[in-house]
């Protein structure tokens, strides 16, 4: 309707001068993620699922220069495997910048987790809901989509959030700014600083596949958390695995261009060391899967 203003340029559309691969797909700015959210989704995964190469030689940006993180609660080193802040566990974090948290909602809970990895929001909502106790943590928390949709067993819940991304930390809290909302900015391979046995019940939902090293390195992710639930208390969440689960080709080759990419790292997580690790780490768990998804809850010894 503008098209005949002499003062606007020629063209008027945004460009992006990063490398990167153009898709098209209908709407506009506001219904790309309201009434056009459907075929924007299938565009994102079907770019995630494209066989490689089909995307030109321009498909990925670098990664960011690596900042600074000099406020990154740090603490002595006792069993971590890695070391602490490497650039795969940077990578596996980084990606989550304001405008991605703003679309991540749609993305995941709308976009690869039911299309992809075929494990529908209910699983994880549901999860949520049986497991979130009064006094809770939730590791790697993204936009706190579930824990702003959970439902707690007390009017009053005291939530404490742990990440090493600060955006994801921000833009969680201020989603929950109507309970209690502790922030802790740290690394889940190293021992968190927080009280140990403080906690009813720690979340980790979709964490352990953006974590590097194999199941078997990176479950001591899964003994930290259990370190601050109090006897008895639950340690809940999913992760997306790629070896003795059902994962379809076009879930393969997301994961594929994924773990390329820095943003997923569990190209040798395997069911049956989820299992291990879960055997190790806590007195008694449930597993099950849903699509190629993990889904876990472990109890500490009461
Ligand atoms: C895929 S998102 C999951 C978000 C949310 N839990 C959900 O289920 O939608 C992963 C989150 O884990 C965080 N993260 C990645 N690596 C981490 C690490 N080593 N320590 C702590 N948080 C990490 C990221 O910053 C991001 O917020």
């Amino acid at each position: 309707m503008f098209d005949d203003d002499p003062r606007l340029p020629k063209d008027r559309r945004a460009h992006w001068h990063l490398p990167h691969t153009a898709v098209d797909t209908p709407g506009t700015h506001f219904s790309l993620i309201r009434e056009h959210s459907e075929p924007a989704l299938r565009a994102v995964a079907d770019w995630l699922a494209a066989p490689a190469g089909a995307h030109g030689p321009h498909r990925t940006s670098s990664p960011p220069p690596l900042k600074e993180h000099d406020d990154v609660r740090r603490r002595p080193r006792r069993q971590a495997p890695r070391p602490v802040l490497d650039q795969q566990v940077i990578d596996g974090q980084s990606g989550y910048s304001k405008p991605f948290l703003t679309l991540y909602d749609l993305v995941v809970y709308r976009g690869t987790a039911p299309l992809l990895w075929r494990c529908p929001p209910a699983v994880s909502r549901k999860l949520y809901d049986s497991s979130v106790g009064a006094r809770h943590m939730d590791i790697g928390v993204g936009t706190g989509y579930l824990l702003h949709h959970a439902k707690f067993p007390v009017p009053d819940p005291r939530i404490t959030l742990v990440d090493l991304n600060r955006n994801s930390l921000a833009h969680t809290a201020h989603r929950l700014r109507r309970h209690q909302v502790d922030t802790v900015r740290a690394n889940i391979l190293e021992p968190l600083p927080v009280a140990p046995r403080s906690h009813d019940s720690v979340g980790m939902s979709y964490l352990l596949h953006c974590v590097p090293g194999s199941l078997r390195e990176k479950g001591i992710a899964l003994a930290h958390a259990a370190a601050v639930v109090k006897p008895g208390g639950i340690v809940f969440g999913t992760t997306v695995l790629s070896g003795g689960v059902p994962v379809s080709g076009r879930a393969r080759r997301a994961m594929r261009s994924l773990n390329k990419r820095g943003a997923f790292h569990n190209d040798a997580d395997s069911l049956d060391d989820l299992r291990a690790q879960l055997d190790l780490h806590f007195d008694r768990h449930e597993l099950t899967v849903h699509g190629c998804v993990g889904v876990f809850r472990a109890w500490t010894a009461a």
